[in-house]
């Protein structure tokens, strides 16, 4: 039995927190670099540049009781099927300014940062090394492969193996192109999250939010929190309090944000378990993320693997004349986090206090496509 169920039948289990942020934006070295570096001008002078598709879901957004659905379809990034390498391509740029002559980029990662690695490092020349923990599925780490960098799989987890690539890193002299950020190693991943801006500002032009926004609220997957701290930055610089609501999804056997919130600091997860959601399959919040998620996140809840298979079928075979999105176990978490608010009556009091109903307006990400097919197909069949 799924552990999820398990914790239900104990009645104790609350799958969420929920979070009064103070809408600070924090004064660092992080909010420094994504004030100050414009990272869109860079993407815009990228022959594969395009400004990824805002779909409108109404027959889903009918069914689920709200009033509209937005997904934003990161799988036709760059052709990588999901949304990475707007980071690791902007911060391989910047690092490039710097130090012309690096030869060798390294990062550990779950796949997708590693194949945006592997493709910018290729881009401008250069080698990727990269360091995938041991339950990377063989079709990620061929994926990598493909962007011709040298793939490494250790018998380790996601913590251990960035503690690994930032040892051979500095004995070999490769620069280390990390997505989480930890105390003396900031600036690399402050780069990356300046990159993934981008995003939100392609959707300046999609929604039109000039004076108010016009989504209420926005689902955003987590693994370390970089994505959606950039996301949280976003907000707190456009908008302070008035912008929409910001709710994390995480696995429920990885949810490093979840545990942080209820220990009101940066924890591992408590209790990992395997989680179809590779790329959400982190240990502890990126330090940058965090300082930023924990003033602007309203909600933090997790899920179980049953709710993002639902959530892909649910883009797979659409309602009515809703088009199809092909996504991935990482890229429909947004959603599966928004099936779970609204059908599951644990998140009653959350719908309450975030007055979600017919009237929302709500925007999801889906992060990746199918970036492992063979799963991807077990699960639509
Ligand atoms: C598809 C996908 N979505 C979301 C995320 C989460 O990003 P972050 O690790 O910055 O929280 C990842 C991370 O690898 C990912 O691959």
């Amino acid at each position: 039995m799924n552990s999820h169920f398990l914790l239900l039948m104990t009645k104790s289990y609350i799958p969420y927190f929920l979070n009064q942020p103070d809408f600070r934006i924090p004064q660092n070295i992080t909010t420094d670099i994504l004030k100050e570096k414009d990272a869109l001008a860079f993407h815009l002078s990228l022959a594969e540049y395009q400004h990824t598709p805002l779909i409108s879901l109404p027959a889903l957004a009918k069914h689920l009781g709200i009033g509209k659905l937005f997904v934003k379809d990161e799988s036709k990034r760059f052709g990588l099927n999901a949304f990475k390498g707007l980071g690791a391509s902007f911060a391989v740029f910047q690092i490039l300014q710097d130090k012309p002559d690096m030869k060798v980029f390294c990062t550990a990662t779950d796949g997708n940062h590693g194949r945006a690695v592997a493709w910018a490092a290729q881009k401008f020349g250069k080698e990727a090394v990269v360091f995938v923990p041991s339950d990377t599925t063989s079709n990620r780490i061929q994926a990598i492969e493909k962007e011709g960098a040298k793939v490494i799989q250790l018998n380790k987890n996601y913590d251990d193996t960035c503690a690994y690539a930032e040892e051979m890193s500095i004995k070999n002299n490769w620069e280390l192109v990390q997505d989480t950020a930890w105390e003396g190693y900031e600036t690399i991943p402050a780069l990356i999250m300046a990159g993934y801006l981008t995003q939100f500002k392609e959707l300046e032009t999609d929604l039109h939010p000039r004076e108010f926004p016009e989504v209420d609220v926005v689902f955003l997957q987590v693994g370390v929190g970089s994505w959606a701290g950039a996301a949280a930055y976003y907000y707190l610089q456009r908008y302070s309090s008035k912008g929409p609501a910001l709710i994390s999804v995480e696995p429920e056997g990885s949810s490093g944000l979840l545990d942080s919130f209820r220990s009101s600091q940066r924890v591992v997860p408590n209790n990992p378990s395997y989680t179809i959601m590779a790329g959400l399959n982190c240990g502890i919040p990126s330090l940058s993320g965090w300082e930023l998620l924990k003033n602007a996140i309203s909600v933090s809840l997790n899920i179980p693997d049953i709710q993002v298979e639902e959530a892909i079928r649910c883009l797979y075979y659409p309602l009515e004349d809703d088009p199809r999105i092909i996504s991935g176990e990482s890229g429909a978490a947004g959603l599966a986090g928004l099936l779970a608010m609204m059908q599951d009556p644990v998140f009653q009091p959350v719908r309450q206090q975030l007055d979600i109903g017919p009237h929302s307006r709500i925007l999801v990400f889906n992060t990746e496509g199918d970036t492992d097919k063979e799963s991807f197909q077990k699960i639509i069949s």
